[in-house]
């Protein structure tokens, strides 16, 4: 069971922010930074990395995470995920990011995200209900 402290939420959205100045978006403009709070107690930060192809882009989240196994190894597991901007916009995580979030995130999780009414938090399980999942019954 997840159950981070306020304090630490905080701390991880600050971690988020921070890691949006690293952010490379030329073509957007748009710069995000996420931060993952893994069960060991690491925190783990990525922001966008666009491409002149569009296409190739790597959002915030999916760099944290990619990070996070890089330094950390496939056990790794999430339980807390914060995201920020520098734009002043929403900004939940997009659909594909969340799926990828899947594979490594506790259900009941908290995502903190800037939405149209301010920072949201909700746990993972209601921003991705029924991922895609190959178990078998
Ligand atoms: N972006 C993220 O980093 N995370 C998201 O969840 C959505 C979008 C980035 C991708 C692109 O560099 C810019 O925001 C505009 O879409």
């Amino acid at each position: 069971m997840t159950n981070p402290s306020q304090p630490a939420l905080e701390n991880l959205l600050e971690s988020a922010r921070h890691a949006a100045q690293n952010s490379y978006s030329p073509y957007s403009g748009f710069r995000v930074g996420a931060a993952l709070l893994l069960t060991s107690g690491e925190i783990v930060t990525g922001t966008n990395v666009e491409n002149v192809s569009y296409g190739l882009t790597i959002c915030a989240e999916r760099s944290a995470l990619v990070s996070a196994v890089s330094q950390f190894g496939p056990a790794i597991r999430i339980e807390a995920v914060a995201v920020a901007n520098l734009n002043n916009a929403a900004s939940p995580p997009c659909g594909a990011c969340r799926q990828v979030l899947a594979e490594f995130i506790l259900p009941e999780a908290p995502v903190i995200f800037p939405a149209a009414d301010g920072a949201r938090t909700m746990p993972f399980a209601e921003i991705l209900p029924l991922a895609f999942d190959m178990k078998l019954k």
